[in-house]
This record gives structure tokens, C-alpha cells and sequence, in this order.
């Protein structure tokens, strides 16, 4: 049986070797990136990247859990870590506790992820003093779209970096044991960085981060618009695109299925008596 990495092995790895993040939302998928990562997230984003939503807001806990278990049967070495939905953690740390736990238990995942504003910082030591290991996000918060009216990159003033700067901080003293940092100029992403004494992982940040993240269809190339910070490793939507249409094509031409994809078997019709 394979080790699973687990959160203290996460967080060990501050200032070392850089830490590999996806996300992955079904079993095959996993498997392939298990490979290759130390983490595999399954993000809110599915909302998007998988259900079509406009935003992550429409995300819910039930979505989270079953996306969660297809992960789980396909990685076998990775640390899964699962985003709690909008609307599932925010009111109380009893409320986070009793749905991150659900996530967990039905899961089997080991670790959790949310959106940690400053004002999170008392759920994310709840949840951690009662055995629930918390990676935290800050900066470009997605959930938090209809306040901030939209997707944009954080530090554009003072004030803005100040604040980032101390919803890291309180994520980390809190106790979470790796902060994702998306959508924040690369000074500020530096300085987090130097600041928390647990590991960072970027989107959208820094190179000098502890650790990058990618949503996987998007750095796959399935979209024809991504955000600034993707790259695109992969082709995806144009090798869909080919082999849906040159499917379409030998169906229409009844050139598939051919001989290799049919049964050549010579069944005794009942009542045949030849
Ligand atoms: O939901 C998601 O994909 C995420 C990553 C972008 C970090 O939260
Ligand atoms: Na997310």
C-alpha cells in the first residue's frame, strides 16, 4: 500500500523543495496526476470548470462531496484536500466543523480548504484544534466575487497589501498548514511569503512561492479564455474538437463501427434446428 503525503509532510516542506498542485475533480483524471503531484485540491472551481456555473457561488457541500470520493478512488499517493462551498463554513466555527467533518467522513480525505478572510482565523484554530487540518486562501477570493465585483488581481494600494498581508498572517497563526495565495501582485506574493512560516502555494502569485497550483482543465487548455496567470501545458479542446469530429464524420459515412469494432459471432437462433 502506498503512503498517502500527509499535512505535516505539507507544511515541513516551507522554504524546500517546491510542493505540485492540481486540482482534480474525477477518478481517471486523478490517477494520471497523482503521478505527478503532492497535491491534489478538489476546488470550488468544478462549479465552473465542470457544472458551467457563473461563479463558485452556486457550489454546494453535496457537489464538493461527490467530486471528493471520485478523487479519492483514483490518487493513491497525493494529499487531497477539499474546498468547503460557499455558504457551508462562514456563519460559525460549529457550522464549519460540522461540514467539514461530514466532507471527510464520507470522503476520506484529510484535509480541507477555505476562503480565509482575517475574520476566519477563529474557525480555521477550531477546526484545527479538533483535528481537522485547514489549508487556508487568501487574496483573490472567488466566493467573495459580488462584494469585490469581480476577478481582480490584489495590491493595487497600500491599504489593499496591508490587508492581504494580514489575512496570511492570521490564516498562519491560526494554524493552517499551507496557504493558497491567488491573484496578488508579485511583490506582495514575496513578501506573504517571507512572512508566514507555512508553505504558500500560488496562483496567479509568485514563483517564489513554496508550492504553484493550476486548475487542471484551464492549464490543460479546454478553455479558449483563461486568466492571465494560466499557462497552457496541453491542447485539450482541440483534440476533443478533432476526435468528436472525425467521429461525427465516419458515422455519417457509416465507415465506423468497421470490422475491427463489430462481433462476428454466429448465434444458434432458438428454435433452429439446422
Ligand atoms: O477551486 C479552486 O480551483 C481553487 C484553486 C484555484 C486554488 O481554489
Ligand atoms: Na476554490
Amino acid at each position: 500500500k502506498i503512503k498517502r503525503i500527509t499535512a505535516a509532510d505539507i507544511a515541513a516542506r516551507k522554504g524546500g523543495e517546491p510542493i505540485v498542485a492540481l486540482t482534480a475533480y474525477d477518478a481517471p483524471t486523478a490517477e494520471i496526476l497523482d503521478q505527478h503531484c503532492d497535491v491534489l485540491l478538489v476546488g470550488d472551481s468544478l462549479g465552473m470548470v465542470v457544472h458551467g456555473l457563473p461563479s463558485t457561488v452556486g457550489v454546494t457541500l453535496e457537489m464538493m462531496i461527490l467530486h471528493g470520493q471520485a478523487v479519492m478512488r483514483g490518487a493513491q499517493k497525493a494529499m487531497v484536500v477539499i474546498d468547503m462551498p460557499f455558504g457551508s463554513y462562514e456563519e460559525s466555527p460549529e457550522q464549519a466543523f460540522a461540514n467539514a467533518s461530514r466532507i471527510m467522513k464520507e470522503t476520506g480525505a484529510q484535509a480541507i480548504k477555505i476562503e480565509s478572510g482575517a475574520y476566519a482565523a477563529e474557525t480555521v484554530s477550531f477546526l484545527v484544534q479538533r483535528g481537522i487540518p485547514v489549508m487556508g486562501h487568501i487574496g483573490l477570493r472567488p466566493q467573495a466575487v459580488n462584494v469585490a465585483g469581480g476577478f481582480r488581481a490584489k495590491g493595487r494600494s497600500t491599504q489593499e497589501c496591508a490587508d492581504v498581508l494580514e489575512e496570511a498572517e492570521a490564516t498562519a497563526k491560526a494554524g493552517a498548514f499551507a496557504i493558497v495565495v491567488e491573484g496578488v501582485a508579485e511583490d506582495l506574493a514575496n513578501q506573504i511569503t517571507a512572512a508566514v512560516s507555512v508553505p504558500t502555494i500560488g496562483i496567479g502569485a509568485s514563483s517564489s512561492c513554496d508550492g504553484q497550483i493550476l486548475v487542471t482543465q484551464d492549464m490543460l487548455g479546454l478553455f479558449d479564455w483563461t486568466p492571465k496567470f494560466v499557462k497552457r501545458y496541453g491542447d485539450l479542446k482541440s483534440v476533443i474538437d478533432k476526435a468528436a469530429g472525425d467521429y461525427a464524420a465516419e458515422v455519417r459515412s457509416r465507415s465506423f463501427p468497421a470490422e475491427g469494432q463489430v462481433y462476428s459471432l454466429k448465434p444458434k437462433l432458438v428454435g433452429d434446428t439446422a
